[in-house]
């Protein structure tokens, strides 16, 4: 779904390929976090996936990605991007961060003979668009009708409070950029800010860079220097002054994480709500992450979080209050309120809820139905069967067909191992079985209310007691007429 934008000129034989160098080394002292900046989640994925996926839209010959806090964790975020699959990625380590300027220095070695136009991100910039990318890329090289040696993306702001403040010369062309932290009271009044999305031609880039000093308020080395030296060395340096502040706009601090989160959010909703027929009763209270997907005519209550990868079919109603995370549900699914849905599979027809939970590879074939207070771990329930009330499943496998009694228990843990539980097709376990695993229950079996089961029972076979004993042995028709007394004793 990744669209490829087209930034190359139609003189394509006198360009060079374009590199794209992401900055996402910092730790981001705004937010308050011993977690790097870049990792904090936007619609359930770090941020510096959200700039590596808009990133491989513009099919560059390769990315680059500064990391410095956390680096390891940034370097698996952007692995884990699936659109990153098909994208030559490098990793360059800034082992301190002594500023931007100082940041694109580390990928010296890597990019000081590339020959390219360089375009440069923030790792803190989640929604730019792609579109938007290509177009500084276009307007970088088609400058004047030969290409600058730099273009800064900019923006107007109302309030240009924090940010690096674009001065302009008399004819209006650029001059250089100022930070907050050193602009004259004059300067301040300037609110054309830069962004910090830039393209430069690498062979200009780093003999600029190498003249850059740490002589200013922060004491950083700045990349905002570099277009000023450029400047004043007679290259052209451009300026994309772009309409909407709020597309390219970093996030540095938690309350802005949490604007950007209602937007991204939002356009979710929207999306599978325009383009995917999906019905959300309360659009503004209902949290699907950008990833996941969810078909036709499915219907999402209120307070619903769709999390991670998972994937929801048609006709599927998802009521209030439950959570599904990297989970597959199939079509037909009724899910009622308050469920807790991780890791897990559920074929179509199935019925969960309310108030159940499912995790670490629960699975449900087609039409299986799990009721109240039910919990199910590791297991498999077969086609058609139930678990209705107050239940734990825990490394099971249970056969077609098969009625699992209230209370029932696979009692899976020894204190040391976990041990599995077999029930096979067409088997009715009364209310308030213990199963104490490892054990096996044959097709066709009933046992009794009450039972605690330590042996394996045959097919064919009604067991009851403490530890169960077998009763008899049941005729197929004898099996459903015991199925009827058993219920006499168990709760539907
Ligand atoms: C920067 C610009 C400012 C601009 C603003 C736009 C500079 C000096 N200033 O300021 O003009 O208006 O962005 O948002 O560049 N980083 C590193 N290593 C470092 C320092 C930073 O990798 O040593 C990374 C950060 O992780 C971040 C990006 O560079 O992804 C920007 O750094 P940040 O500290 O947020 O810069 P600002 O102060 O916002
Ligand atoms: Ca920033």
């Amino acid at each position: 779904m990744n669209k490829q934008i087209s930034s190359t000129p139609a003189h394509e034989s006198s360009i060079v390929p374009l590199d794209i160098l992401i900055l996402a080394a910092g730790l981001g002292t705004r937010m308050r976090s011993r977690t790097a900046k870049v990792l904090h989640k936007l619609g359930g994925r770090p941020l510096i996936a959200h700039a590596c996926h808009t990133a491989t839209a513009l099919s560059p010959r390769r990315i680059y990605v500064v990391v410095g806090h956390q680096a390891e964790m940034v370097e698996q975020s952007v692995r884990e991007e699936p659109s990153m699959s098909e994208n030559a990625v490098s990793f360059i380590k800034q082992e301190e961060q002594r500023g931007t300027g100082d940041a694109v220095s580390a990928a010296r070695r890597e990019l000081q003979d590339a020959n390219s136009t360089l375009l440069i991100l923030s790792g803190d910039v989640p929604l730019v668009r792609a579109e938007t990318l290509g177009a500084l890329v276009h307007q970088h090289r088609t400058h004047r009708g030969h290409g600058a040696a730099c273009t800064i993306l900019t923006v107007r702001l109302e309030d240009p409070t924090g940010y690096g403040r674009i001065i302009r010369d008399e004819e209006n062309r650029f001059l250089k950029i100022v930070e907050q932290k050193d602009a004259t009271p004059e300067e301040r009044q300037v609110n054309e800010i830069n962004a910090g999305i830039y393209c430069f031609e690498t062979r200009a880039l780093f003999p600029a860079l190498a003249q850059v000093e740490p002589l200013n308020a922060q004491g950083e080395y700045y990349l905002t220097d570099v277009p000023g030296i450029l400047r004043a060395e007679g290259e052209d340096v451009g300026i994309y002054l772009h309409a909407d502040a709020r597309e390219v706009s970093g996030i540095n601090t938690r309350v802005e994480l949490a604007e950007f989160e209602a937007i991204v959010r939002r356009r979710t909703v929207r999306r599978l709500m325009l383009d995917g027929g999906v019905t959300f009763i309360d659009p503004s209270h209902t949290y699907v992450d950008t990833e996941a997907q969810i078909g036709r005519d499915t219907i999402i209550h209120p307070d619903v979080h769709v999390e991670g990868n998972s994937v929801i079919g048609d006709d599927c109603e998802i009521h209030a209050g439950t959570r599904i995370t990297n989970s597959r549900i199939g079509s037909g699914v009724t899910i009622k309120d308050h469920c807790v849905i991780v890791d897990s599979e559920i074929a179509d027809g199935c019925a969960v809820g309310p108030f159940a939970h499912l995790r670490m590879n629960a699975q449900m074939d087609e039409r299986a139905v799990i009721g109240n207070f039910v919990e199910m771990k590791k297991s498999r329930l077969g086609r058609g069967s139930k678990s209705m009330h107050l239940t734990y499943l825990g490394d099971a496998t249970i056969g077609d067909k098969t009625n699992i009694g209230a209370g029932t228990i696979t009692c899976n843990y020894d204190g040391v191992n976990k041990h599995a539980t077999i029930i096979e097709d067409n088997v009715k376990i009364g209310s308030d079985t213990m199963l104490v695993a490892p054990v096996r229950v044959g097709k066709n079996s009933v046992t009794a209310a009450g039972s605690v089961v330590t042996k394996d029972v045959p097919p064919n076979t009604l067991v009851a007691g403490v530890p169960a004993q077998v009763k008899k042995q049941l005729t197929n028709q004898e099996s459903e007429k015991q199925e009827s007394e058993v219920r006499s004793q168990k709760s539907e």
